[in-house]
């Protein structure tokens, strides 16, 4: 039956409590984002819930049958909370790999769990855009030490609930141990540097 691909965003995300829909009304009601880009999304569709246009960047075929699912329109359409029509775009490809006409194109960037997004998409987000980055791969780590991108926020997370804070911001991205953190530091090792205070995820300002 045609409803499997879809099946699979209740398996991931719903069953597992994993959302992250109050982020994204979060970041929403704070920047005044309508546009984001998501590159390494798997079939986390929940950013079209808030955002009227969202593009997905995303290699694993069986995000690849979800996104091209006849269904997707009226079951995001079913979830949304805006009045216009989503306008979801999707490609079915490495994110590294450059898309032509989309520079600068988005108020935010989207980076979980899925590489060195912010350094190999920040072109697709618009300068004073906001480039949301966890450190499960290092991204926050590589983000931190870009010229590009200023540190705005914090996420903080308790249970599956989030918010922001914007408190205390120069206490984070300082290293536990004694390196000299780079980006060929940061390539070698593939994850995130051990902070004396870190968040849930963190919110960049893209500055040039
Ligand atoms: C661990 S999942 C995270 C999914 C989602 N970001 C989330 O937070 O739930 C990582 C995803 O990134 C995708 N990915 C990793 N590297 C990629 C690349 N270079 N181009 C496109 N997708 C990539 C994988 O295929 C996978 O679906």
């Amino acid at each position: 039956m045609a409803a499997k691909p879809l099946d699979l965003y209740q398996e991931h995300f719903v069953h597992k409590d994993f959302e992250r829909l109050d982020l994204f009304h979060l970041l929403r009601d704070k920047y005044g984002i309508r546009s984001a880009i998501y590159p390494g999304s798997f079939v986390h569709v929940t950013p079209s819930f808030v955002f009227p246009v969202t593009t997905y960047v995303e290699m694993d075929k069986r995000a690849k049958k979800f996104f091209e699912h006849p269904g997707l329109g009226a079951f995001v359409a079913a979830h949304k909370d805006y009045p216009e029509d989503a306008r979801i775009t999707y490609y079915a490809q490495d994110y590294q790999e450059e898309i032509e006409g989309e520079d600068e194109g988005y108020d935010l960037l989207i980076s979980q769990y899925a590489g060195f997004i912010s350094k190999h998409c920040k072109r697709y987000l618009k300068i004073g855009g906001i480039l949301l980055a966890n450190n499960s791969h290092g991204d926050a780590s590589m983000a931190s030490i870009d010229a590009d991108y200023h540190l705005a926020a914090v996420v903080l997370k308790s249970g599956s609930k989030h918010r922001l804070s914007e408190r205390n911001l120069g206490a984070y991205f300082v290293p536990k141990k004694a390196i000299e953190v780079t980006e060929a530091y940061l390539e070698k090792i593939q994850k995130g540097v051990g902070y004396d205070k870190s968040a849930s995820s963190y919110l960049f300002r893209r500055v040039s």
